[in-house]
C-alpha cells in the first residue's frame, strides 16, 4: 500500500512553531516513527509553503498511490484551487489538521478540503497522521 502524506504552509515549522497549538515534535522526527510503526507501508512525505506545488503534487500522486493524507493548513480556508484538485484526482485523500480547528479563530472553520475529501480528522496532535494511515488500511 502506498500513502503519501502532504502538508502545506509552515507545517515545516512545526517543533518550534506555537508549541502550545502544534507541539514540540518535529514533523521529521514524527515521520521515523510512523515509518517504523507502519513498516508494510509504503510512507512518503511532502511538504511546501507554495500553493501551486501542493497542486502539482496532488496531480502527480493522485493517480497512482492508494492513499493521500493532505494537511493543507492555512490553505484549506482559502484554496479553491486545492479542493478542486482533489476533486479532480483519483486517489482518495484524509484531511487532517493538528489542532482542533472548530475550537479556534472562525475563519478556520470552513474547510475548501472537506466537501472534497473521504474523511477529516482534526484535534488530536499528530497523531491525527497515524490514524489517517488507519483508516486507510
Ligand atoms: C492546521 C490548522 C490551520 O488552520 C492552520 O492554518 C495550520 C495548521 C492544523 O494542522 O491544525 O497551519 O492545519
Amino acid at each position: 500500500m502506498k500513502i503519501i502524506i502532504i502538508n502545506g504552509p509552515n507545517l515545516n515549522l512545526l517543533g518550534k512553531r506555537e508549541p502550545e497549538i502544534y507541539g514540540s515534535q518535529t514533523f521529521e522526527d514524527y515521520f521515523k516513527d510512523l515509518q517504523l510503526r507502519f513498516k508494510n507501508v509504503e510512507l512518503s512525505y511532502f511538504q511546501s509553503n507554495i500553493e501551486g506545488e501542493l497542486i502539482d503534487k496532488l496531480h502527480e500522486v493522485g493517480f497512482n498511490c492508494d492513499g493521500i493524507i493532505l494537511n493543507a493548513a492555512a490553505y484549506t480556508h482559502t484554496s479553491v484551487g486545492i479542493g478542486d484538485a482533489i476533486k479532480g484526482i483519483e486517489t482518495p485523500v484524509v484531511e487532517v489538521h493538528i489542532s482542533n480547528i472548530h475550537a479556534r479563530e472562525e475563519f478556520r472553520q470552513h474547510s475548501y478540503i472537506s466537501p472534497n475529501a473521504s474523511g477529516v480528522l482534526f484535534g488530536f496532535g499528530l497523531k491525527g497522521y497515524d490514524l489517517a494511515i488507519q483508516s486507510f488500511l
